[in-house]
């Protein structure tokens, strides 16, 4: 079965509880369910991780794109956390491997504060989901099987 990664960078764990007024009250674990009833109704496994480390999220990405390239996976949805707003290993990562990117923020990181407005990620990525809450995780999903269709369509 092909599968949809989804990768969680630092804090993300705390969710439910960390700043409810910004990442509301669903936990991790409840993101995960639904990520999971996306990916199964699309007919696609669901691989879901969380790290707070910059080093195992790099190896993650690594191990996604020769996934992807060996046509076992078709990409990767991506919420890196803070490391978004610093992270140079992980845009060369996602560009160096060429793993499919849909960045996603479950807060609207373009109203709050300024440090959190530039992105290391976007670049590299092919779509951003932004301020949608939680509820992001599943358009993202469907956003790259979208992606991953009209890629097998021009290959073929
Ligand atoms: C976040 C936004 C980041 O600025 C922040 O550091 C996070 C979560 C979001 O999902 O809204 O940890 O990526």
């Amino acid at each position: 079965m092909t599968t949809v990664v989804v990768l969680n960078g630092p804090n993300l764990n705390l969710l439910g509880t960390r700043k409810p007024e910004v990442y509301g009250s669903t936990s991790l674990a409840d993101v995960e369910a639904l990520c999971r009833t996306e990916a199964e109704g699309l007919g696609l496994a669901l691989e879901f991780r969380q790290s707070n480390s910059e080093g195992e999220l790099v190896d993650w990405i690594h191990e996604s794109g020769r996934e992807v390239k060996a046509g076992r996976c078709i990409g990767a949805v991506f919420n890196p956390g803070a490391y978004t707003h610093t992270s140079v290993a992980l845009h060369d990562a996602i560009e160096g491997i060429e793993l499919p990117v849909v960045e996603l923020h479950i807060s609207n990181v373009h109203r709050r504060e300024p440090f959190r407005h530039h992105s290391f990620i976007s670049p590299v990525a092919v779509g951003t989901v932004v301020g949608l809450g939680v509820h992001g995780y599943p358009l993202a999903i469907r956003a790259l099987h979208r992606i991953s269709l009209a890629g097998q369509e021009t290959a073929s």
